[in-house]
């Protein structure tokens, strides 16, 4: 399959709602990450999603919507959810509820679950793009299951190039991590990820403190997609590093330690915005090059565990986990 790049504005829009209205699979820029999109009412193209990436069948999909009255039809909401909607949506929040009666999301989508997630993502041309299409697209990060997710065109043609019919091109991610998960099905909220959006901001907005899921949750079945070995890149991942070798690679943060010929520094000011989206980028980068120089580990400073820092370690921890 020959993947086309498609570019931001409105023919490239166009051909993009035309091929995910034909069924096949386009990418495209979130402001949290590029997602690799389908039709989510399409058997055929949701299951098309799973081959692309190499996903595993029992890990369940977001659907994206124009406007949260598009996303409330598919789910059924409770007052906290419309509440949460009017606070961060459009915006890097996704929201786990029970499938509505009228569901018309593929149940291959939602792995057979009786809950399904849904967002409404922020950005003009991703907004453009679900407003022609009129239907929710269902797209996971677009990149080969357990890689690194990508945050640029770039990155996913790395990935999919020829496993996927169109990228459209929306230039660099915004946030740079995925969107923070809130299971609402139960009597109280569970984080089930942490995101672009802090787990501060959402306590402050249900006024009641929000349980976080634990690390790895391998085993719990309710999202089976958070396997704790994600985000992977090639070499070898140590965190909180206090020194650095010099077969070392760092990625740094903050004021940067000495002792390595190869750094990224995720941001030399120690802003959790500005590394949030140098984040993946830098592990991409360090790997290619720490690879081709021969080094034999990515080392990491240490970032601080609160506001955006709980989405960036959550994701630094997967990437150094080991490998099943
Ligand atoms: O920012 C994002 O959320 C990006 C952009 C493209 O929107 N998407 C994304 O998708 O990160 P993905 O597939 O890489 O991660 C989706 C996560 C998975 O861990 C999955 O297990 C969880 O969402 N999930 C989906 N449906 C769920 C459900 N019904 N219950 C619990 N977890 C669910
Ligand atoms: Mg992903």
């Amino acid at each position: 399959m020959n993947t086309q790049l498609l570019h931001d504005d409105p023919q490239g829009i166009e051909t993009a709602a035309a091929i995910l209205r034909a069924g096949g699979l386009v990418a495209f820029g979130t402001e949290t990450v590029y997602g690799l999109g389908a039709d989510a009412g399409n058997d055929r193209a949701v299951s098309a999603i799973y081959t692309a990436k190499g996903r595993p069948g029992i890990n369940p999909l977001i659907s994206h919507f124009a406007s949260a009255d598009a996303a409330f039809t598919q789910v059924v909401a409770t007052p906290l959810a419309h509440a949460l909607a009017e606070r961060f949506w459009p915006g890097p929040l996704t929201l786990v509820l029970p499938r509505a009666p009228a569901c018309t999301i593929s149940p291959i989508a939602t792995a057979g679950l009786a809950t399904a997630a849904v967002r409404v993502p922020a950005g003009r041309t991703i907004h453009a793009l679900l407003a022609a299409c009129g239907f929710p697209v269902v797209a996971p990060s677009a990149n080969p299951s357990g890689g690194v997710s990508p945050s640029d065109a770039g990155h996913v043609l790395a990935g999919l190039d020829g496993r996927i019919d169109a990228v459209l091109d929306c230039g660099p991610c915004t946030v740079g991590v995925e969107s923070t998960i809130l299971d609402l099905g139960g009597a109280r909220p569970v984080l089930l990820r942490p995101g672009g959006i802090t787990l501060e901001m959402l306590e402050d907005a249900c006024g009641m403190p929000i349980t976080a899921m634990a690390g790895s949750d391998d085993a719990r079945p309710s999202a089976p997609g958070q396997l704790s070995s994600h985000y992977a890149p090639g070499l070898p991942v140590r965190l909180d590093a206090q020194t650095v070798a010099a077969d070392e690679a760092l990625l740094a943060f903050g004021p940067e330690l000495a002792g390595s010929g190869l750094v990224w520094n995720l941001s030399p000011r120690g802003d959790l915005h500005e590394a949030a989206a140098r984040l993946f980028a830098g592990l991409r980068f360090l790997d290619m090059e720490g690879h081709r120089r021969g080094l034999v580990r990515i080392a990491v400073q240490h970032v601080p565990g609160h506001g955006l820092g709980r989405a960036i370690r959550d994701r630094l921890i997967r990437a150094a986990s080991p490998r099943s």
